[in-house]
């Protein structure tokens, strides 16, 4: 099968953790034989450096144009200041917009190898296993009115948080099927004690709910989700939210893995103009700064969300569940980076990368 990849590897460690997951990439189309064609594009912060904008025009026609594109990470320091229209990271909501992926899909494990590296009790986080099924082009992020107004005492601030029946129902469908595919259970996150997007938010979800009776549904608020997380994680299968909450809830859910550089994501949902569907795969982490460029960032997250992007893009089950495999043999062997607390030397972003293809075979 022929792979067309673009690859955007951003900012930061962006580049660094790309770099071994390319690495992985060509490994296994190499070992399946699968003509692989890659192209590379600007995104974020070196795109504004480049050329002026955080999503240039060449970049939104390279990602149509591909099977599936695979991200590093967006944002710089330098841009700390600035407007959110001038950021790094407007290329990134840019892109998910432009390609329509409104469904982004964070698996969260513990794995055994990595019960040491949670803060948490090994006990407690043992065996969990969730999917957070975050909307992803919708919600406060991009909703209008925004902006800034006004002077003085009177400067004035507004976002707005907006969903439509059509963006709730999408996405709760792709969270329903996730379920049956697993342990049948959809926990949604809201806010309906307060806000009336929430409200809209778990009345369609419940009436999804019916078309699916095989799956048992729940709801929590999402104050007391971010407590049960870490309280009874292995409570939750998958957990379907809106944009804001599963980004700030995906972060807590790093902490069950064990380090924030383990989770990959994938977002899905679009589809091209010939009707192909279209992949973004990403890993959930940041740019990093502070480690970038020192070749220690850890690149399983980035590795992981190629084993996604060959899974949900391409339908390899066997490639994905090899390169899956890898990463969990690399992780019991201790060869990994210094965010997992290795009992020996902490391995390079580059050795990790090494070690994933050697595990392959
Ligand atoms: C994520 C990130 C992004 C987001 C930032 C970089 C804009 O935190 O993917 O979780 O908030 O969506
Ligand atoms: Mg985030």
């Amino acid at each position: 099968m022929d792979l067309n990849i673009l690859v955007l590897p951003g900012d930061g460690i962006g580049t660094e953790v790309t770099r071994e997951a390319v690495r992985v990439l060509r490994h296994v189309a190499g070992k399946w034989n699968h003509p692989l064609h890659i192209a590379e594009g600007l995104l974020g912060g070196i795109a504004i450096h480049r050329t002026g904008s955080p999503f240039p025009e060449e970049t939104a026609r390279l990602a149509a144009d591909a099977d599936a594109t695979l991200l590093g990470a967006v944002g710089l320091p330098e841009f700390d200041n600035c407007p959110p229209e001038k950021r790094p990271e407007k290329g990134l909501l840019g892109i998910r917009k432009a390609l329509g992926v409104f469904a982004n899909l964070r698996p969260v494990r513990a794995f055994a190898a990595l019960l040491d590296s949670s803060p948490l009790k090994n006990a407690l986080v043992e065996g969990t296993d969730m999917i957070i099924v975050r909307e992803l082009t919708g919600g406060i992020y991009y909703g209008t009115p925004r902006g800034i107004s006004g002077s003085g005492p009177e400067t004035r601030a507004v976002n707005t948080m907006t969903y439509t029946r059509a963006e709730i129902e999408r996405v709760s469908h792709v969270a329903f099927r996730l379920a049956r595919g697993r342990r049948r259970k959809v926990t949604s996150v809201d806010k309906s004690n307060v806000l009336e997007n929430s409200q809209l938010w778990r009345r369609v979800v419940t009436e999804i709910a019916v078309e699916y009776p095989d799956v048992a549904l729940d709801h929590l608020l999402v104050d007391n989700c971010a407590m049960q997380l870490i309280l009874n994680p292995r409570r939750f299968d998958v957990v379907l939210t809106e944009n804001m909450f599963g980004d700030i809830l995906s972060d807590e859910g790093a902490v069950l893995a064990g380090s924030i550089g383990m989770l990959p994501s994938a977002s899905l949902g679009g589809r091209k103009p010939s009707g192909a569907w279209v992949g973004l795969y990403e890993p959930v982490h940041g740019s990093a700064p502070d480690i970038a460029g020192q070749n220690k960032a850890n690149p399983l997250g980035a590795i992981g969300s190629v084993a996604a992007m060959l899974e949900y893009s391409f339908g390899l089950k066997e490639e994905a569940a090899s390169v899956n495999a890898a990463i969990e043999a690399v992780l019991g062997s201790g060869r990994v980076t210094a965010d997992l607390r290795p009992s020996g030397a902490p391995a390079t972003t580059e050795q990790v990368g090494e070690a994933v293809c050697a595990a392959i075979g």
